[in-house]
C-alpha cells in the first residue's frame, strides 16, 4: 500500500525483529512492558504486528484474547506509530488488521482497550473507527500523570451461531451485540498487570 507518497507494510514480529517493537514501545508509550510482554508477543501470530514505511519500522500492534467476566473480547494491550509518522494512515493500517481479524473470527463479544484520559489523539483515532468510551477507571495508571484511563469498547457482532445447547445454558450470549464493560466495578481485572510493575 501506499500511504503520503510513502509504501507501507504490516509484518509478523519474530525473534529477529522483536527488539525493533520493544525500542518502539518505549518511545511511544509512558509505561514499560516486561520480558513476559514480550514473549507472550512472540505467541501471539495475528494478534501482534510491526507497521513499515519504506521498509523501517514505525508502528506496532499487540493484542490478546480476554476471557474474563464470561465474555470473549480482544484487548488492545498496545497499538502506537512514531510520533512523525502519524496522520500518514498506519495506525488505521494496524487497526483494520485488528478488525478483520475479529471479523473473520466471528465470535468476539467486543474489542476493548485502556487510554489515558488526556489521550485526545487516541480518543479521536479510536471514535473514528467506532469505540466509545465506556467507563472511566479513577488510579488505572501508577506513576504517570494523569493516572486516570479511559475505557474504548467497540462492541462486535458475532457471526458465529452457538449450537442449541449452548443458547439452552447462556441465553444472553447468542449471537447478539454486548454491552461490554460499563459497570463502575472497581474490581475489574486490570489487563495489563500480567505485564508490568511500572504503570499500566
Ligand atoms: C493513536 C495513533 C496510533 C494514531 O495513529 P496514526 O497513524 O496517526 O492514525 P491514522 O493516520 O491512521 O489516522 C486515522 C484517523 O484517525 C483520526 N485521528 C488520528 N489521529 C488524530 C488526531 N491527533 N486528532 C484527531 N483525529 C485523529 C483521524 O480521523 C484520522 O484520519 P485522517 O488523518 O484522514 O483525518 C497515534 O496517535 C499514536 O501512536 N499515539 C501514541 C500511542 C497511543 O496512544 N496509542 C493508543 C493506545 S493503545
Amino acid at each position: 500500500m501506499t500511504l503520503g507518497g510513502g509504501r507501507t507494510a504490516l509484518g509478523e514480529v519474530t525473534t529477529h525483529n522483536i527488539k525493533q517493537l520493544k525500542k518502539l514501545n518505549s518511545v511511544v508509550f509512558p509505561v514499560s512492558y516486561n520480558d513476559k510482554f514480550y514473549k507472550d508477543v512472540l505467541q501471539a501470530g495475528e494478534l501482534a504486528r510491526l507497521a513499515y514505511y519504506n521498509d523501517v519500522v514505525v508502528g506496532g500492534v499487540c493484542c490478546r484474547i480476554d476471557l474474563s467476566e464470561g465474555q470473549r473480547r480482544l484487548y488492545i494491550m498496545t497499538l502506537g506509530c512514531l510520533a512523525p509518522y502519524r496522520r500518514l494512515g498506519i495506525g488505521r493500517l494496524m487497526l483494520d488488521h485488528v478488525l478483520q481479524y475479529v471479523e473473520k473470527d466471528g465470535s468476539f463479544d467486543s474489542i476493548f482497550l485502556h487510554v489515558q484520559v488526556n489521550n485526545e489523539s487516541a480518543i479521536s483515532f479510536y471514535q473514528k473507527f467506532g469505540f466509545s468510551i465506556v467507563e472511566t477507571k479513577p488510579a488505572y495508571y501508577k506513576r504517570i500523570e494523569p493516572a486516570d484511563a479511559h475505557v474504548l469498547l467497540r462492541a462486535e457482532q458475532k457471526t458465529l451461531r452457538k449450537t442449541n445447547e449452548e443458547q439452552v445454558n447462556h441465553p444472553t450470549v447468542n449471537g447478539t451485540m454486548s454491552n461490554g464493560p460499563t459497570t463502575n466495578n472497581s474490581n475489574h481485572h486490570n489487563p495489563h498487570q500480567h505485564y508490568n510493575g511500572r504503570a499500566k
